[in-house]
């Protein structure tokens, strides 16, 4: 599919970190990156040998001489010996889902999105790392009810995930003004990204599960929330043009700017597969915003960026991906 960015002057990444490379986003940009003639070392905490969505994840990887993996604790390991050379560093690993983040496993998403920052954010200093594209999430703007989400509006987040994702960029940027820190920090607030190997656990992959196989969705709420679904192979694009545009730095929204129902999207899912899905209504979550819609202004003025793929088309090639048999290597 054809990259979304045409911006401004671009540099190309050499030797580049990607934290959370078997996750779904991670393993995206890991393989674009080496495929483009980039070296890139990737580091997950999740093992391919035993976890079937990292092996899985990783497939595509296999074999390119270009990428190397490494199995590893961002919260506990050696970090320094990961960046030596490295001119990029594309911090992606974390816990992601809103959902699970009231209750007991709320001290994964601060061991994962605030601790291991701290730690990597003190190792870029020590090994002089240049730049810094970090992870961030549409849903620190919390309860957007009406217009597009500006970069310089009030964050209000909602749920114990969205305060961690505040954090973990402010984190950033705190180390980024530091006097001995050589790291300019990009903070790309992601919305809602869709498209081959997202999370199983993430809407438009249970619809089109729920297509695909008959089993009912579970549908939280009215399905009148809305959310500016972005495909993976747009967040891609923005995320290396974060990288390679000098005068990229701060947090910049990547999300399309316009937004789709949860019916709307069930009605799409319908359509792509060509059949029908039963919904089992589920009661409202709290932390579960109405609306996201991003002002993609600064991710257009800065990076050159706009998202290319329109959402039937990006559900289309997400229901080949999921039809298709996964090679993972996991027992
Ligand atoms: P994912 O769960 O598929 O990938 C995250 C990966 O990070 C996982 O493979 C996980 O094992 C790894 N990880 C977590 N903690 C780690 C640690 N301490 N050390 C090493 N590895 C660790 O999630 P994703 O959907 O690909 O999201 C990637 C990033 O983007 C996350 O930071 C998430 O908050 C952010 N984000 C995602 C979306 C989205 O719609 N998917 C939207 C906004 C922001
Ligand atoms: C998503 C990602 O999961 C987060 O990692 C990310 O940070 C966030 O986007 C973001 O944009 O920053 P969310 O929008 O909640 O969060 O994505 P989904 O989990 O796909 O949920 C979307 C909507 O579908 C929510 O209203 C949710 O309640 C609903 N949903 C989800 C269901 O009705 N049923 C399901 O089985 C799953």
């Amino acid at each position: 599919m054809a990259a979304s960015s045409s911006g401004p002057a671009t540099r190309r990444v050499q030797r580049a970190l990607v934290t959370g490379s078997a996750g779904f986003i991670g393993s995206h940009l890991a393989e674009t990156l080496a495929r483009s003639g980039t070296t890139v070392i990737g580091v997950d905490r999740r093992d391919p040998a035993t976890d079937r969505t990292a092996a899985a994840n990783l497939t595509s990887l296999h074999g390119l001489p270009s990428y190397t993996h490494i199995t590893a604790d961002l919260a506990t390991c050696a970090i320094d010996p990961l960046l030596i050379d490295a001119d990029v560093v594309f911090h992606l690993a974390g816990i992601p889902g809103v959902r699970p983040s009231w209750g007991p496993r709320f001290v994964d998403y601060v061991n994962c999105n605030i601790f291991a920052t701290q730690r990597l954010m003190e190792s870029l200093t020590r090994m002089h790392v240049p730049r810094l594209v970090v992870a961030s999430s549409s849903s620190v703007y919390g309860a957007a009810v009406g217009g597009p989400s500006v970069e310089s509006d009030p964050p209000h987040p909602v749920s114990p995930y969205a305060v961690t994702k505040l954090a973990e960029e402010q984190l950033c940027l705190a180390h980024s003004t530091r006097s001995n820190c050589p790291t300019r920090v990009v903070a790309l607030r992601y919305f809602t990204v869709y498209g081959p190997r997202q999370r199983p656990d993430m809407f438009t992959h249970r619809a089109l599960e729920a297509a695909l196989t008959g089993q009912p969705l579970r549908l939280y709420g009215n399905g009148h929330q809305r959310r500016d679904f972005t495909y993976i192979d747009d967040v891609v694009s923005a995320t290396m043009a974060a990288a390679t545009t000098p005068e990229a730095q701060g947090v910049i929204n990547v999300g399309g700017g316009a937004n789709t129902s949860l019916l709307e999207v069930i009605n799409a899912v319908k359509r792509v597969v060509g059949s029908d899905i039963h919904i089992h209504l589920a009661g409202p979550n709290d932390g579960d915003v109405p609306a996201t819609r991003a002002d993609p202004s600064r991710a257009r003025q800065l990076l050159g960026w706009q998202p290319r793929v329109e959402l039937h088309s990006g559900l289309h090639h997400q229901m080949l991906a999921m039809a298709q048999p996964v090679h993972g290597t996991a027992a």
